[in-house]
């Protein structure tokens, strides 16, 4: 077929020339079989999932069991995202920045013309038209992805307010960002499909940030292939929030209600894999009975001033993209209520019931079909080490299925947010709990925040990577100039009079002489979230020290647990050669991203270093 005969089949709704001219000229380009513009209807979505279904990409759950539910098992080559394929692509490489892969733009777009050019063939070409942020939003954007996968096009219903309605908000001349993606595997006349088609061979998720667009080729898997997510809503957002005056972080957004009723609204950044969900969705342990904790959003924030300046955040997402394995009724309650229907689970395990397990949901079934579509039973596992799950498998789910959602999430107007959290995963060295002394310190935590690394995400145990606002992956412009960008809002909001949101950065990773972990964790971290409240309201104390105020024994609330004064220590004490180490390991960093560092950053860790007297 020649490409100028694919009908565009644009519904009479869709009113923006500029979008019509891009998609023809994508249709063009990729020589898909047709073109769904997707509604975002549900008779739609069951269409494309019973279509899926038919077609081998998804199985239908249990009904009894998990109403309205899928499994889908991707290409084991398509499990993750792919950093090392992940390019900024600035026009100048200082822009990327020395944390980002980068190329030259025009180099790269010479090479994706012929990977792109007829990669749908044999294929249809959703349109998924996308808001990020409650349609209508001063602060929530909009996105349009092309794509040849169907699996796409559900995921991105739940994930994002998806279809008609977006383009009645875009209108004639509404501005969007172009989102391309393709799975990278044609169907040749007569060639049969595969469940799951992907590219093993290549992918690239590219960026341009200057004209704002992105390209996904060769995978169909998560933040790979649902482009509003890390690469919109972080990556190119992060570059707007640069020009513009706000910011687009890897944060989720709770709010908490303390038991004289009065409520505060927190943004926390954490690295993937460090329990965000969890405590997006924390129900507060015994003790704690007069406390409530709602969710805004569990993995984006975009924060903007308001008139008077104080920030406001909206979760641009509307949906879960969680990590399955080690979800349960006692890591997370919320979640797995949430879980009970209307989910598409990506790489776990069937059981014989036409269910789902992952490891750590609870007692192992029998035997399961593992996601590789292998058997698979307690006793394979034993004995071969194999997951009936993969490590990074997922759920997809609509926020609205949430127990302890935010009545606010969907408010256009975001809520003002009081504190920032940033988490590190470390076993020693940074205490349970610090507070900043004041916006240049809490943006030099954040700057030199670490994780250790786990074995199953990135090779070898134990080793600190430094992630700075757990923004390493996903910072869309060079990481010096995000800091200044962190530092200049923060001069700037002063300047209005607001007050500053008090920045505290966590760790709940603090590991004791016998090798295991102190602090109990999940419900347990609201006896944190309550001093950093208590804070907020002026009624606790803390002792300062190198690095910042962290509560004594006595200024958290222990009411409903047993925790000793030798416990507290071991995950609040300060160990000065430790933090030699540390503060060494800061100047690694700086050495790394010294184009464009700002000065504050060094003098702050001149001021510790004089602290420890080192
Ligand atoms: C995620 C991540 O998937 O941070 O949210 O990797
Ligand atoms: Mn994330």
């Amino acid at each position: 077929m020649s490409a100028t005969t694919i009908a565009l089949n644009a519904p009479d709704y869709v009113k923006h020339p500029k979008l019509l001219a891009w998609v023809q000229d994508m249709v063009d380009l990729t020589q898909p079989r047709d073109v769904v513009w997707c509604d975002g209807s549900q008779a739609e979505y069951d269409r494309l999932c019973t279509q899926m279904v038919d077609a081998g990409t998804m199985r239908r759950l249990n009904a009894a069991k998990r109403p309205n539910s899928f499994l889908a098992c991707s290409d084991p080559s398509d499990v993750a995202r792919v950093e090392d394929r992940t390019y900024i692509c600035s026009a100048k490489e200082e822009d990327a920045g020395p944390t980002n892969n980068w190329m030259d733009p025009t180099a790269m777009r010479a090479t994706l013309k012929p990977l792109f050019t007829g990669s749908m063939r044999g294929r249809t070409l959703y349109v998924v038209p996308f808001s990020m942020g409650p349609l209508g939003s001063p602060i929530a954007h909009i996105g349009v992805e092309l794509s040849d996968s169907a699996y796409v096009a559900v995921n991105m219903r739940l994930m994002t307010r998806m279809g008609k309605a977006v383009l009645d908000v875009l209108g004639t001349d509404g501005e969007f960002v172009p989102c391309m993606h393709t799975v990278g595997a044609p169907l040749e006349a007569g060639q049969t499909d595969v469940a799951w088609p992907c590219n093993p061979d290549t992918k690239y998720i590219v960026h341009y940030p200057e004209t704002r667009e992105i390209w996904s080729y060769g995978s169909g898997y998560g933040g790979n292939a649902l482009l509003g997510k890390k690469c919109f809503a972080l990556r190119i957002a992060s570059t707007m929030g640069r020009t513009q005056g706000w910011l687009a972080e890897h944060m989720l957004i709770l709010g908490v209600t303390n038991p004289e009723g009065r409520k505060y609204h927190v943004a926390a950044a954490f690295p993937s894999a460090c329990g965000k969900t969890n405590f997006a969705m924390l129900i507060p342990p015994k003790g704690f009975e007069g406390w409530k904790v709602t969710t805004i959003g569990d993995d984006i924030a975009w924060i903007k001033p308001d008139a008077n300046g104080r920030l406001r955040a909206i979760n641009p997402e509307a949906g879960y993209f969680g990590v399955a394995p080690g979800t349960n009724m006692k890591t997370n309650p919320n979640c797995m209520e949430s879980l009970n229907r209307d989910v598409i689970f990506t790489n776990v395990a069937l059981t014989d019931d036409g269910d789902v397990w992952w490891e750590g949901m609870g007692e192992a079934p029998a035997h399961a079909i593992d996601w590789q579509g292998k058997d698979w039973t307690p006793a394979i596992a034993k004995e071969t080490g194999a997951k009936a799950a993969h490590p990074n498998a997922r759920f997809t789910v609509g926020a609205t299925n949430n127990p302890a959602l935010d009545e606010a999430w969907d408010d256009p107007a975001g809520v003002a947010i009081d504190a920032f959290i940033f988490g590190g995963r470390r076993s020693d060295t940074v205490p349970l709990i610090t507070e900043a002394r004041n916006w240049t310190e809490g943006v030099y935590m954040a700057a030199t925040m670490g994780s250790e690394t786990t074995a199953a995400a990135f090779g070898a145990q134990g080793v600190v990577r430094r992630d700075p606002f757990a923004m390493l992956p996903f910072a869309g412009y060079n990481m010096s100039d995000y800091f200044q960008h962190w530092l200049n809002m923060g001069e700037q909001l002063g300047q209005t009079g607001a007050v500053l949101p008090k920045i505290f950065t966590t760790n709940w990773f603090r590991k004791g002489e016998d090798g295991q972990f102190v602090w109990p964790g999940f419900g347990e971290n609201m006896r944190a979230l309550k001093w950093m409240i208590d804070r907020i309201e002026g009624k606790t104390g803390g002792a300062e020290h190198l690095a910042g105020v962290t509560p004594h024994y006595q200024d958290l609330d222990w009411t409903g647990l047993d925790f000793s004064e030798h416990a507290f220590d071991a995950v609040t004490s300060i160990n000065p050669t430790a933090w030699r180490a540390e503060l060494d390991l800061h100047t690694e960093l700086f050495d790394k991203l010294a184009h464009n560092l700002p000065q504050a950053l060094l003098d702050t860790r001149s001021l510790w270093a004089a602290r420890l007297g080192a």
